[in-house]
């Protein structure tokens, strides 16, 4: 696609005050096509768009004349010191909306000392990505069988990740809403270079009455027995992510996984699936204090962060909002927009009367359904 850049915002209009302006000036930035796969949910979009709203069903008690001589927003994952709770989501092919792809996305994280969470299907390899963040973790899509996943986790492990998030709300990237609305296809030069050498099998060929996703693509799927061979072939802190079920959290504490990423994928998994919140307060209860929860889908506000953490999150992170920062001002326009989260959480915090993210409980709530 010759035309598929649109020139870039070099400095960032005094309206671009919060995420949702971000949202709706996104598609001025790259063809329909791209802002749809982006954008876009699955089936009718149901769970993508009660996922913002999914916050909104509670409210904030605040506290006043609290002592704020000691605030700061800075938390520890796996011993991983972080400034913030705010993290960067394992977002595919980010050149389709800026010429740099990751390499930008990882560099403004690395600015705000944001986690990095680079996906499998990243548009730049994830080597070249490791040196632009300190703060890195690496996004699995298992990959057929045992011996090709291995190999990407081995060499996520050589360039320094941090940890692996096997994501198992879409356990096989073919299992994402085909064909793509707007008629949506990868443009020339944006690709999954990561997987260049790796040499996923075949489709499997299916018998007269036999269903392409149940026999064809399912195959190709790892269970509970994959993760627990994968828990024993690294050291690094494993996390699943897109679970929503307490049932699946404890069996993932009980194998040895390390953090949760409680998520529906964005709503680009299966439409019709609970968000989030509704679930974290139930799935912090079946894994204890100690499991790293992280929550994404619909994370747009400072407040939103504040009720995650308040429903018993350690942090969030955001997919789609990266993305927008990205095709508007590049490096430049992520960074703005996690800034501009992290101040919310800050005002909200301020206001709230909470000095730090420890006193960010579930009492600073208000339920209204
Ligand atoms: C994603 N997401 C995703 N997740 C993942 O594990 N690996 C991936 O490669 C991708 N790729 C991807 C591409 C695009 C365009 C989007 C929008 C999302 C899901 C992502 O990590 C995250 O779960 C959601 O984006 C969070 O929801 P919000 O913040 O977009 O509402
Ligand atoms: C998506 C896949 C790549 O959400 O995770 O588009």
């Amino acid at each position: 696609m010759s035309n598929l850049y649109r020139p870039k915002l070099t400095q960032l209009p005094p309206d671009m005050l919060t995420l949702a302006d971000y949202e709706r000036r996104a598609p001025e930035f790259m063809p329909h096509p791209i802002f749809e796969y982006i954008d876009g949910g699955c089936g009718d979009d149901l769970t993508r768009n009660s996922n913002s709203s999914a916050f909104d069903r509670w409210q904030i008690l605040p506290q006043s004349l609290q002592n704020f001589s000691r605030a700061t927003t800075a938390t520890r994952w796996f011993g991983q010191a972080l400034p913030h709770p705010i993290a960067l989501a394992p977002v595919a092919y980010q050149k389709l909306v800026h010429p740099q792809g990751e390499l930008a996305s990882a560099q403004a994280a690395d600015a705000l000392g944001a986690l990095y969470c680079t996906s499998t299907l990243s548009s730049v390899t994830l080597e070249e990505i490791a040196p632009q963040v300190q703060q890195r973790w690496f996004q699995l899509y298992w990959q057929g069988n045992r011996e090709q996943s291995l190999q990407l986790v081995r060499r996520a492990e050589a360039s320094g990740y941090q940890a692996i998030m096997v994501t198992v709300d879409v356990p096989v990237n073919g299992l994402r809403q085909r064909p793509q609305r707007a008629g949506f296809q990868l443009p020339a030069g944006v690709r999954a270079v990561n997987l260049d050498t790796i040499a996923t099998p075949g489709a499997q060929a299916l018998d007269p009455g036999q269903s392409v996703i149940l026999h064809g693509i399912m195959p190709a799927a790892p269970d509970w027995e994959d993760i627990r061979w994968l828990r024993q072939q690294t050291k690094l802190p494993l996390l699943l992510k897109g679970v929503l079920n307490p049932q699946d959290a404890a069996r993932a504490r009980d194998i040895g996984i390390d953090g949760l990423i409680v998520s529906n994928h964005g709503g680009r998994s299966l439409d019709g699936v609970a968000s989030p919140m509704q679930m974290l307060a139930a799935i912090r209860q079946q894994c204890g204090e100690e499991m790293l929860l992280l929550v994404d889908s619909g994370v747009r506000r400072g407040t939103d962060v504040f009720k995650a953490l308040a429903l018993g999150a350690n942090g969030v992170l955001i997919g789609r909002p990266l993305m927008y920062g990205l095709a508007i001002a590049g490096a430049l326009g992520v960074a703005h927009t996690l800034k501009l989260l992290l101040e919310e959480l800050e005002m909200t915090m301020a206001l709230a009367g909470c000095p730090t993210l420890e006193e960010i409980s579930a009492e600073r709530l208000i339920k209204t359904f």
